[in-house]
């Protein structure tokens, strides 16, 4: 299902999910390559794209590692030891299985004295990663997102005022469930500015929250506001995230 620059399409699960996703980040890549001899994505936690962090490190030897520089599109704010760390899970499943040079990972700092500082720590390290002027944005060939049953989207939970961010990069979120953890995520101004989004989505659990955002247009909630200025929007979903979704393209 394709409008304007925005396309949905349905799987059986998540396996099939991830086996399109590495296709695409395949494509995203050597296009990328072509035009600047560089990559750069921004990774999301969560569980959605752990399959996804698996193949591409099986893949590890037939991609230009050394010419992709991976960023964060959030982190909780835990030790990088923490089981709720996304880094622990990135380094575990991927990075660690890749021959990638450690300056192209571009964590999120969590050794700050508060997740504040971390946010103007991680907004330094992109305006300097991306040469960016004041006033800049960084322009991600690709960021991959999840999407909770509350809507957020990345560290963007509905109601807070991360939402309203239009000139930093990076903020610091504090989720208005007391039992989440705060976080550092990137803002909505540079996700927006991508060349290419991509959600994965999964789990019956989040199928009415993807009708409300696909079908119901709600755009209050922060899964909705992810409307790239440019750049594509691909959401890669599972039947059962997609059970409520009258209109259905299989793959
Ligand atoms: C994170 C994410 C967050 C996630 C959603 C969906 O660090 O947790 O960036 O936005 O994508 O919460 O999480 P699941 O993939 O675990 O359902």
């Amino acid at each position: 299902m394709k409008n304007d620059n925005r396309e949905i399409v349905i799987f059986k699960d998540i396996e099939d999910i991830s086996d399109f996703a590495v296709k695409k980040w395949k494509d995203i890549c050597d296009n990328a390559l072509k035009k600047k001899n560089c990559f750069e994505v921004a990774l999301s936690g969560g569980k959605t794209p752990i399959a996804l962090y698996k193949r591409l490190a099986e893949l590890q030897e037939t991609l230009p590692w050394n010419k992709t520089r991976i960023f964060f599109v959030d982190e909780r704010f835990v030790p990088f030891e923490h089981s709720e760390s996304n880094y622990r899970m990135m380094n575990h499943i991927l990075f660690n299985n890749i021959d990638i040079p450690r300056e192209n990972i571009h964590s999120i700092s969590t050794k700050e004295d508060n997740p504040r500082v971390s946010a103007r720590k991680y907004e330094e390290d992109l305006i300097s990663s991306f040469k960016l002027a004041q006033g800049q944005f960084p322009q991600f060939d690709l960021i991959v997102l999840g999407m909770g049953e509350d809507g957020h989207t990345a560290s963007l939970f509905p109601g807070t005022p991360s939402l309203k961010e239009t000139k930093h990069l990076s903020v610091a979120v504090s989720p208005s469930d007391l039992l989440l953890r705060e976080r550092i995520s990137l803002t909505l101004p540079v996700i927006n500015n991508a060349e290419n989004i991509i959600f994965m989505i999964a789990g019956g659990n989040k199928a009415q929250v993807v009708k409300d955002i696909l079908e119901d247009g709600t755009h209050e909630l922060p899964a909705a506001m992810v409307k790239p200025e440019r750049g594509k929007l691909l959401f890669l979903i599972d039947e059962r995230a997609a059970s409520l979704i009258s209109i259905i393209k299989n793959n």
